[in-house]
């Protein structure tokens, strides 16, 4: 019997399709949860804390590879920091982390930056962390899901008049090609920083919301404002995109019409 995988974050937008990728191989799976689940489809659910450590020790107990896609827009250099710790005692030979393209890039200097953009520098932090784990270790940089995106417009949406930060651009990618990257990865040696993985078009911010208001026939305005600090000022110079990394397949416009699809099939059936 080979040892498990730990996938921490196993029950959100990544974790979950990492899970069910790994699923399918021979893999045992372990997934880490602030939360009880039942047990279903051979999964192994541990409940744990990651912002506390309570549970984590247990959690990787003779566990060979952890995938680490917890996270949240706060405290993931704590959070890696109490996963490396218990991963260290436990002899773990392989953790696998998940960033987001640009935390090496979007300096945080002021309270405005760090109100806006600490989401990056405690990436980046929490990439330190894993480096300096002493643990063998591979670090994927991924830029925004479609997900995310499809979140952040449908609630610029709610808005009659709609505040855009103008010069913004993303590169959204979907969060399934990304989870194909990370199992491969997890279920291969430790490798250290590998090239980054972004969709397959940038897109300005401004796009992203027109195309959601017109496939969701909404009417809008939109307002175009001016971030200040200097994480919005890399920002608006690329520093969270990649397009040279630009691998992923599926584009924001098949997302959208996917995801619309199924939130009018969902009305129609409830
Ligand atoms: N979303 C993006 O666009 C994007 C882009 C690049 C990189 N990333 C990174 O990819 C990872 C996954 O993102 P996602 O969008 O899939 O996140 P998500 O859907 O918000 O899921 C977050 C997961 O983290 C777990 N979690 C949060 N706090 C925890 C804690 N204190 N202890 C244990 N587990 C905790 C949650 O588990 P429970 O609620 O079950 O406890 C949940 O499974 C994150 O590290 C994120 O920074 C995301």
């Amino acid at each position: 019997m080979t040892s498990p995988l730990l996938i921490t974050g196993g029950t959100g937008t990544l974790g979950r399709l990492v899970v069910a990728r790994l699923r399918v191989t021979d893999c045992s799976v372990r997934v880490l949860s602030r939360r009880s689940h039942e047990p279903g489809d051979g999964i192994e659910f541990m409940v744990g804390d990651l912002a506390t450590g309570e549970g984590v020790d247990a959690a990787v107990h003779g566990v060979g590879t952890i995938v680490h896609c917890a996270g949240s827009t706060k405290g993931d250099e704590d959070k890696a920091r109490n996963l490396v710790r218990a991963a260290a005692r436990a002899g773990t030979q392989h953790l696998v982390y998940i960033s987001v393209v640009g935390a090496e890039r979007i300096p945080v200097v002021s309270g405005i930056d760090r109100a806006m953009f600490g989401y990056f520098a405690a990436k980046r932090a929490a990439e330190e962390v894993v480096t300096h784990s002493g643990l063998p270790w591979t670090t994927l940089r991924a830029t925004q899901f479609h997900d995310l995106m499809f979140t952040v417009v449908q609630q610029l949406a709610k808005l009659p008049v709609i505040p855009v930060p103008a010069g913004v651009r993303f590169q959204p990618v979907e969060a399934e090609e990304v989870a194909a990257r990370l199992v491969e990865l997890s279920l291969g040696k430790p490798s250290g920083l590998v090239p980054d993985i972004g969709g397959p078009l940038v897109y300005e911010l401004t796009e992203l919301v027109r195309s959601y208001l017109r496939a969701s026939h909404r009417l809008r305005v939109l307002m175009p404002v001016h971030l200040p600090g200097k994480a919005a000022l890399a920002i608006r110079a690329g520093a969270n995109l990649a397009p040279e990394h630009a691998v992923g397949h599926r584009s924001w416009e098949e997302f959208l019409a996917g995801r619309l699809h199924e939130v009018v099939s969902y009305r129609h059936a409830s």
